[in-house]
């Protein structure tokens, strides 16, 4: 097929997500490679995503790649019922690196089955029915998920899709702080706020949170907050789901974000990177306490292709390329320097708010005016489909070769964890041109 029919063909045939279907007009790529990725006309793009911030290894992995080759080959699908040495090769590493005492394992197929399983696991263990989550978050896509996420994706369907008994707390969001306090002194109110809040609500079974916040602004939480949160929901009983969906496997420097902050939540779920995204696989953690509830009593979840050992070989090999690759350390190191270059793009912009982040996970939040921190954009013009500054800079930024996502009113910047110094500087000089979108908005100017 001719370039110009594949891409008519989906366009015809395909939905595109969480946007209007109008207009879609899909980049076809053919080929991917480390930080990059080629279109069809051969144009080469640095990927300073990590596409949704999944690809953590890099694009095509020749490790991972053979991994799934050879299971395809040996053994293809088994029923979750039986198991296969994949499994068990992966809940040997599994128990090596997550959080100790988080070593009972649910594979599925994305996060949004690790946060469907883990919300159903704690509703059924604490036979109580409400989960706290909080405003800026997303959990996913199906009924439980959508319900607990707070951004506007719920608010556009949970008039017919919503499972009741979410309650939502405080940000802990210090550029823009629900309360309007400045940390320290604020004593972590968005911390104290959950303590008082599960007291008057009752009938909670779990906070769920991610402990960095990821598509909704690379919110890095202040060293008290999840320590705080975890002595409140213990005290209370109350089950601590941690998202990882976004944070782990390198991201933030630690193979799991809430080691950061020495916190063990009784669950944990997270998929993209557990296998660099190579293949779709989620997994839901719990504790030895929550798996023994089950053991006598019928565990109500599962699905096709869970514990499908096409998607848990390649998490071995993932594991196993994380240590090789040196990537968790390497995060960390390299992401001191992005967020160095990064800090210093504020000093020459006008439209840059705040620039924050974690190892290679961070945000440039824009603003139409620093004093105010006015957004150019807001949820309700994402919905209504309005032209938003933010995909004019990302729209310059794929002219230029860069890859890179636009959420809102901010840019999340989250290459691979294998990306070099000079891909890291050639993204850097992209946003730099590419930012000149938003200072003219800022200054009232016309795009240049
Ligand atoms: C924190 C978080 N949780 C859950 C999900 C849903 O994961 P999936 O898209 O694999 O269903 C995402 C997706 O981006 C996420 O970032």
């Amino acid at each position: 097929m001719e370039p110009e029919e594949q891409r008519r063909i989906v366009r015809e045939t395909n939905y595109v997500t969480w946007r209007r279907q109008g207009g879609w007009n899909p980049l076809l790529v053919t080929r991917a490679a480390g930080s990059r990725f080629w279109d069809v006309d051969g144009k080469e793009y640095l990927d300073f995503s990590s596409q949704l911030v999944a690809t953590n290894l890099g694009h095509a992995n020749p490790r991972v790649s053979e991994a799934i080759a050879e299971q395809a080959r040996t053994l293809p699908y088994l029923a979750p019922g039986m198991t296969s040495p994949a499994r068990a090769e992966l809940s040997r590493r599994l128990r090596e690196i997550v959080p100790s005492g988080l070593d009972h394992f649910f594979f599925s197929t994305s996060g949004t089955e690790a946060n469907e399983a883990a919300l159903k696991i704690a509703r059924a263990v604490t036979g109580r029915s409400k989960i706290v989550s909080r405003f800026r978050s997303y959990h996913g896509a199906t009924a439980a998920s959508i319900s607990v996420t707070g951004e506007f994706r719920r608010r556009v369907i949970e008039r017919h899709q919503k499972v009741p008994g979410t309650v939502f707390a405080p940000d802990c969001y210090c550029y823009r702080c629900p309360f309007d306090l400045t940390y320290p002194s604020c004593g972590v109110r968005c911390a104290t706020a959950v303590d008082e809040q599960i007291a008057r609500e009752g009938d909670v079974a779990a906070m769920i949170v991610e402990p960095v916040v990821g598509t909704n602004g690379v919110l890095v939480p202040v060293p008290e907050y999840l320590p705080m949160i975890r002595e409140i929901t213990r005290r209370h009983e109350v089950l601590l789901i941690a998202d990882e969906v976004m944070s782990a496997w390198g991201r933030i420097g630690e193979w799991f974000a809430v080691q950061r902050w020495g916190v063990t939540p009784d669950i944990l779920t997270t998929a993209k990177g557990i296998t660099g995204a190579a293949v779709p696989l989620g997994l839901t953690a719990t504790s030895a306490p929550i798996h023994d509830a089950f053991r006598e009593r019928y565990f109500p979840h599962g699905h096709t292709y869970e514990a499908h050992p096409i998607t848990l070989a390649p998490a071995v090999a993932a594991i196993d390329e994380y240590r090789r690759l040196d990537l968790i350390e390497r995060s960390r190191r390299e992401g001191e320097y992005l967020l160095g270059q990064l800090r210093a793009l504020s000093e020459r912009h006008a439209s840059i708010g705040e620039v924050r982040g974690i190892g290679l996970f961070a945000a440039i939040e824009l603003v139409r005016d620093r004093t105010t921190k006015e957004p150019f954009n807001t949820e309700d013009d994402k919905i209504a489909g309005r032209p938003l500054v933010v995909d004019a800079v990302v729209q310059e930024m794929m002219r230029q070769g860069v890859y890179c996502i636009g959420w809102v009113s901010h840019l999340v910047i989250a290459p691979p964890l294998i990306v070099t110094r000079e891909e890291i500087d050639r993204g850097v000089a992209a946003l730099d041109t590419a930012l000149r979108v938003a200072d003219a908005q800022v200054r009232g100017e016309p795009t240049p």
